[in-house]
This record gives structure tokens, sequence and C-alpha cells, in this order.
């Protein structure tokens, strides 16, 4: 063998080492957890042979707490580039076989590099997570790691996508890495996230809770709403984050990619004109809608499980990435409440920074009422998504399928917030609020001083009468020109499409300013 033939044996048997993390008994620990390693995870998310990695020989430079006994080339985490269906990625997953996953200052520069190489070339960001948190050795060195990943997420931050995958422990200050990105996925049973765990929290508050109570994948994807995605597996969590890819832009400045569909643009769909129940009160289901208008029926959900009173997610129509906002009467009457304001807001907002064009579907009888909402601040939580919607620039579609009251016809992408086309149903009722409360209103003291109840119930059913004839219709907002048309509910597929198509040119602007000061 020459020098050289040797030199090349060398990178060969140092790569083969590298690749080993930790070694092959944590690897296998790793498994008998039901777990990949990083190297398997980033695999499954590129497409075969894209990987290019980068900063593979990097060392800590740890010198206390034996650590400079304890060396591994790459450190905790694998970062390169790649692509996944032909579009460029940048990638950072934590290596939990290199102690614990644990960030060393190093491991932030690692990552902090592919981060700066994603916002230059305008390519997403994808970090798949499973640490220990900072590394306990390196002290306020790990620490300002973070800080300098945190800064840059924050910067990159609506101009190229940030997806965070939870593979593993996401603990104490390092669960803002993930919350600062656009997505954050977790995978049941596996992960958990939260800023103080279980030990410290029953010494703090006497509070005994298990990690999956406490920040598993179904709690923070039901109750808290800091995860978007909840997957049952590891292969299911790598699946829905590169689903979720095809449907944003790589970047601020671009559309999001087409989708081939040989669903037609003109389909109808009669069950849509009886969809809706005579009967206000009675739900009917608002994804059998959503379901019915975009292509193939395929509607890529966000947050199914949190705030279920409003539906969000992606679809495409005729082949373009749209954004779905929903109110659900089969939740809660469709009622905007707290966190159905937030995950709107957010998604909106996502949707805006993407260019994604909204298309909004209206059953919303108003915002919840009572302490428990006030309390919680539904006043600034709805402002935010009133926020998002005035603010937002995009395309924006609104179909009005039945009530539309008050504050919340006004948060739904009504025309006032410069919504550009708004389509109401013939089953539409836009109104300050429904009839029963109206003449409860207006006539209370004319039912109160009745001589019986059977008149103060005529005068009721009379005024409601009036009211229904004068409001419970979309006509009264369309004769204003407050709605576009009333569509006949078959034909809302096509309607939405060529709204779309006639949009695509878009172009508005927001007065100059530092930034926004949205009600956070
Ligand atoms: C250094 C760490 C580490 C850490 C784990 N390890 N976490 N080393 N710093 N933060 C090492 C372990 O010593 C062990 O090394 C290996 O990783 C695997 O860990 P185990 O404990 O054996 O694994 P497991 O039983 O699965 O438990 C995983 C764990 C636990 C739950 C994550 O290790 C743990 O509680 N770690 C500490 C978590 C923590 O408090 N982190 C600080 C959070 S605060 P060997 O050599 O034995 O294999 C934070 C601040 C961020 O992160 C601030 C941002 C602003």
């Amino acid at each position: 063998m020459n020098i050289q033939q040797e030199n090349i044996q060398k990178l060969v048997e140092r790569r083969a080492k590298a690749k080993l993390g930790g070694g092959e008994k944590r690897i296998e620990a790793q498994h008998q957890k039901g777990k990949y390693t990083a190297r398997e995870r980033i695999a499954m998310l590129l497409d075969e042979g894209s990987f290019e990695e980068y900063d593979m020989f990097v060392r800590h430079r740890c010198n206390d707490f034996g650590m400079d006994k304890q060396h591994f080339d790459g450190d905790g985490v694998v970062t390169g580039c790649g692509t996944v269906d032909g579009r460029l990625v940048y990638v950072f997953a934590q290596d939990f076989t290199v102690t614990g996953g644990s960030l060393s200052k190093t491991m932030s520069e690692k990552i902090c590099k592919v981060m700066d190489m994603a916002l230059r070339n305008g390519a997403p960001c994808i970090g798949l997570n499973d640490s220990g948190g900072a590394r306990i050795q390196e002290g306020v060195d790990a620490l300002a790691g973070y800080g300098e990943i945190f800064e840059r997420t924050i910067l990159a931050s609506g101009v190229i996508p940030q997806i965070s995958g939870i593979f593993g422990p996401c603990a104490g200050g390092a669960v803002y890495s993930p919350a600062l990105t656009d997505f954050t996925l977790m995978v049941k049973n596996t992960s958990y996230m939260f800023l103080t765990g279980p030990a410290v929290v029953k010494s703090v508050i006497g509070e005994e809770v298990t990690q999956e109570e406490l920040g598993g994948a179904s709690v923070h994807a039901t109750k808290s709403g800091v995860a978007h995605f909840a997957a049952e597996n590891e292969e299911e969590g790598i699946a829905t984050i590169k689903e979720l890819l095809s449907y944003l832009p790589q970047n601020n400045t671009e559309e999001a990619p087409r989708r081939e569909t040989a669903d037609p643009a003109g389909r109808v769909d009669d069950a849509l004109n009886s969809i809706i129940p005579d009967n206000p009160n009675k739900p009917y289901d608002m994804y059998a809608v959503i379901r019915s208008i975009v292509d193939d029926g395929r509607f890529f959900e966000v947050h199914r499980g949190y705030a279920k009173n409003i539906i969000v997610g992606f679809a495409h129509m005729n082949g373009r990435s749209v954004g779905i906002v929903a109110n659900q009467p089969a939740m809660l009457a469709g009622a905007l409440d707290i966190n159905a304001s937030r995950k709107a807001s957010r998604f909106v907002r996502c949707c805006d920074a993407f260019n994604i064009p909204l298309v909004t579907l209206v059953d919303v009888p108003g915002f919840l009422c009572g302490t428990h909402q006030e309390y919680g601040a539904i006043i600034t939580n709805g402002a935010k998504l009133l926020y998002a919607y005035g603010e937002a620039t995009v395309p924006k579609v609104t179909v009005t399928l039945r009530k539309s009251y008050g504050g919340a016809h006004i948060v739904m992408s009504c025309k006032q917030l410069r919504g550009d086309i708004n389509y109401a149903w013939p089953s539409a009722n836009i109104a300050v609020m429904g009839a029963d409360g109206a003449v409860n209103v207006l006539y209370a003291k004319e039912m109160k001083a009745a001589a019986t109840p059977e008149e103060a119930k005529a005068i009721y059913d009379e005024k409601k009468q009036a009211y229904d004839e004068l409001f419970s219709n979309p006509y009264q907002a369309a004769q204003k020109g407050y709605i576009d048309d009333v569509i006949e509910p078959r034909n809302t597929r096509f309607r939405v499409i060529r709204a779309l198509e006639q949009l695509s040119g878009k172009k508005q602007d927001v007065p100059a300013k530092k930034h926004d000061n949205l009600p956070l």
C-alpha cells in the first residue's frame, strides 16, 4: 500500500468509526428503546444517496469532568443537506448515542453552520431532536450554544420553513429550539418535551406525574398545542415531515410546488347541496365539505387533536397548495375560543409567510363566553386571529356556509379584513347575532310586560320570524357587496379554484414598518 492508499484507507476507517457515533452498544440500547439512530432517521428522510454530510470529524473542546477522555468524531449531532422528493433541505439530527445527544458548544456550531447554509441558499431546515439538553460538563458554553441556535431560528423565521421532529427527550430550555420553529412533530411514547421534569415538579410543587403525562406527544398534540403532529412511530413521523414539505415552498420568495391531479377543476358535488341540516342547531361534519372541494379528497391536517372546534391544514386545489381554515360545527358548535384562535392565527401567519393562499370555510356562532375564556384572555387571543387575517396579503377566498355572527364574522376572513373573494351559500346567516339572542335583547321588555307566557311567546315568535326574514340569509350582506356572490354549494370547488386562479398574480402591500406589534 503506498502513502496515498494508506491515507485513503485511514479516511475510510475514520468515516466508518464516526458513523458508529457512541458505538455499537449504545446503538443497540437505542434500538432496544424502540428508537432509530440519528443516521437511520436521516436515511429515512432524505432521497437515497443524496445526503451530503458536514463536520463529521468535529470534536468537542471540553476538558472538564473527564471529557478530555471522551471523544467521538462528529460529537453528538449529524448535520448536512440532501433532497426530499428532489428538493434541497438542510438537516441536523442529534445523536443520543453520544453523551445522550447533549448539546456541546461544538455541536451548536455544527447546527448553526447548516442553519446558516439553509438561510443563505433558501432551503428548509429540519431538526431531529433526541437530546438530554445542555451538556452539563460544558456549563455556560453549552448555554451559549443554545442561544446561538435560537437566534438563528428567529432570524430564519418566515424566510425558510423550519421543522422540528422530536424523537426522544427534549427538556429544559432546549424545548425552545423546536418551539421557535414553524412546525413541531412528536412521536408517541418515545418522545417528550417539558421545561422541568417529573422529579423537579414533585420536589417543587409536590405534583406526581409521569414523563408521558407531563410532556408526551399526546399531551402536546391535544392539551398544550405545542406539537402540531403526533406520530404513532418514527416511520410515520418521518413520512409526515416529508408530506408537510410537499405543501411548502423552499423559502418566502417562492411558491409551493404544484401537484398534478386528475381531479377535474370543474367537478361538482351534489351532496353538498344537502349537507346543511334544516335545524340550525344541528351539526354536520366540516371534514366532509373540505374533502369534497380539495383535489382527490386529500387533506393534510395540522393540529388535528388540538382545539377541534377549528380545523386547519393543507390541501391542493387544481394542483395549487392552499391553507384551509374551517370552523367545525360538530365541536363546540364551531365557536371560537382561546385555543382555536391561537391555533388558527399561527396557521394563517405561516401560510402568509410562505405564499400559500388561504381558503376559509365559515360556520361560526361567535366567541365562546364565560369567565374561563375571559380570564384566559380571549380578547387578546381572538385579536391574534383578527390580526393574522387582517395583515395577510396572500390570496384569501372565504366561503360562508351557515352561521357568521358578530365579532367572529369579522375575524373569519371577512371582506373588510381584505378578503379577496367572499362567497356565501344560500344557507348563510350573516348578522350581529342569531335570531334567538337578538329577539331576547331587543324585545326583553315587551316580553316581560306580556300578560301571559303565551302572549310573550307570540311576541317572540313574531319578532324572530321578522329577524329571520331580514338577517337569516346571505342577501343582506350580498346586497351591500360584503359578499361577492351567493353560490350553489355543489359548485364550491370550481368557484374557489376559479377565484384562486384569478388571484394568482395578487400583489398587496403593508405600510413600511420595523415589524408589527401583534397582540401576543
Ligand atoms: C451530559 C448527558 C446529559 C447532559 C444525558 N447525558 N444527558 N451528559 N449532559 N445533559 C448522558 C448520560 O450521562 C449518559 O452517559 C448518556 O447521556 C445517556 O443518558 P442516560 O441517562 O443513560 O439515558 P436515559 O436513561 O435514557 O435518560 C435520558 C435523560 C437523562 C432523561 C435525558 O439522561 C437525563 O435526565 N439527562 C439530564 C437532562 C437534563 O437535566 N438536561 C439539562 C436540561 S437544561 P453514559 O456515558 O452513561 O452513557 C438545558 C438547558 C438548556 O438543557 C438551556 C437553553 C437556553
